[in-house]
């Protein structure tokens, strides 16, 4: 009901000031499409489970979560940027949508004392609207926790060199450790605790464990790339210096993959307060975490992120579990533009991840690109004006003049409405 709670999977939810998950992202939440071993975030997710032998595979844990677990038990600031309400779907001020696949870092290690773990998830951000944007997208976390004896017995160093091994074998890496030799030396990013050669070797874990799923990802379509065949035939990876609030150090891991750097993934060792208050501080841990449809998008072929989200058999028939094959386009349709313009009551009361949600509630998948393409203040009254342009494109269908004009009706309806600017 719209007053009183929000009801998601059975559970009623009371609704206050920070309540803004929108009927359309709340329909979103029972298609949990890495679930599917034939959807391509399905075969990416289990690609990628296989190259972590021994880690526990979590896939099915609850999207909504406490703002607790979601940022206090990863120590992420009470100002930082990610918890405003412009950026997050929240049910209520203690009660959201996870964020990121990190929220579950440490309910997971202290309720089920995991020591080495995945998690793939479906997770809930607010913003623009493009080809590479949509609401609701799937992260992957990978933990892994290392003990006194796991050091001494040298498990961990067996560990590397068998992944190294195996990483030559494929032959696709080539990789500059030089970087991320001296960022560990680096002494302000060590935590006080930790003794410099443990993190060293933990850091070599990290690497090359996360070498080897990229390895053995991208050694499976070395065939489809002929660029990869060729000269160099590897692919490089470098290490940037990262800055997580629940890590240090910590890094983000890029690959360079048909001539652009694509950032897969970010990591670094776990700062100690998460493994203490998992009631494991005799462990010294990493964390990683990574996106999987910009991933699921190169590797595809896949040109829209709203073809995950498609009904449409052309689509889903072109898939099958445990394969990489790229996508052959449908047709595509034509594109449908439209302009929308209004004066704002305020400056500061107007936030554009509302305006985001209003055309996602009202168009749907229909809507495949909005841009400001203007923006004016009027000299005498100093009101300002907005106009955002959006681009209507279906990906599976054609669509009418009359229907596009419909959904802009209504959208200039619920602008009004829902944010409170006047219509040009
Ligand atoms: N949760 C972080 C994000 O969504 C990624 C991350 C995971 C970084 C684990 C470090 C360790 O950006």
């Amino acid at each position: 009901t719209p007053e009183g709670t929000t009801t998601v999977f059975g559970q009623s939810y009371p609704r206050d000031d920070y309540t803004n998950c929108t009927p359309s992202i709340l329909d979103k939440m029972d298609r949990q499409l890495h679930l599917n071993p034939a959807h391509p975030l399905g075969i990416l997710k289990h690609l990628i489970f296989d190259q972590f032998p021994g880690y526990a595979q979590l896939d099915t844990l609850s999207p909504v979560v406490s703002t607790q677990a979601n940022f206090d038990s990863l120590l992420i600031p009470a100002d930082h940027p990610s918890r405003s309400k412009h950026d997050a779907y929240y049910l209520n001020r203690t009660t959201m949508l996870r964020s990121h696949t990190s929220a579950h870092q440490v309910e997971v290690m202290r309720q089920a004392q995991h020591k080495a773990f995945l998690v793939a998830a479906d997770v809930y951000r607010r913003d623009e609207i493009d080809a590479s944007h949509y609401p609701v997208f799937h992260q992957m976390e990978a933990v892994r926790l290392v003990s006194p004896q796991d050091i001494k017995a040298g498990t961990i160093e067996r560990e590397i060199d068998r992944m190294k091994g195996r990483i030559q074998e494929v032959g696709v890496i080539s990789t500059d450790d030089s970087l991320l030799d001296q960022q560990v030396q680096h002494s302000t990013a060590l935590q006080p605790e930790h003794d410099p050669r443990t993190v060293a070797l933990v850091t070599e874990h990290i690497k090359t464990s996360l070498n080897y799923w990229v390895a053995g990802i991208f050694g499976r379509i070395q065939h489809l790339q002929p660029a990869m065949e060729s000269k160099s035939s590897k692919l490089p990876v470098r290490w940037i210096e990262g800055s997580f609030p629940f890590t240090t150090p910590s890094w983000e891991m890029e690959v360079m993959f048909q001539g652009n750097w694509l950032e897969l993934c970010g990591c670094g060792i776990m700062k100690q307060q998460l493994l203490r208050d998992a009631g494991l501080d005799d462990h010294i841990g990493w964390a990683a975490g990574f996106g999987l449809e910009r991933l699921a998008m190169v590797l595809f072929d896949i040109p829209d992120i709203r073809l995950f989200w498609s009904q449409d058999p052309r689509f889903h028939s072109q898939f099958q579990p445990g394969q990489i094959t790229r996508f052959v386009p449908f047709s595509k349709y034509p594109p449908c533009l439209k302009d929308v313009s209004f004066w704002l009551p305020t400056e500061t009361s107007f936030h554009e991840n509302d305006f985001m949600d209003v055309v996602r509630d009202v168009a749907q998948d229909l809507v495949e690109d909005v841009k400001l393409v203007d923006r004016f203040v009027h000299p005498k009254t100093q009101r300002t004006s907005l106009c955002y342009r959006i681009v209507y494109r279906s990906m599976d269908r054609s669509f009418t003049n009359d229907e596009i004009n419909l959904v802009q009706e209504k959208l200039r309806q619920e602008v009004t409405q829902r944010l409170g600017v006047s219509l040009r």
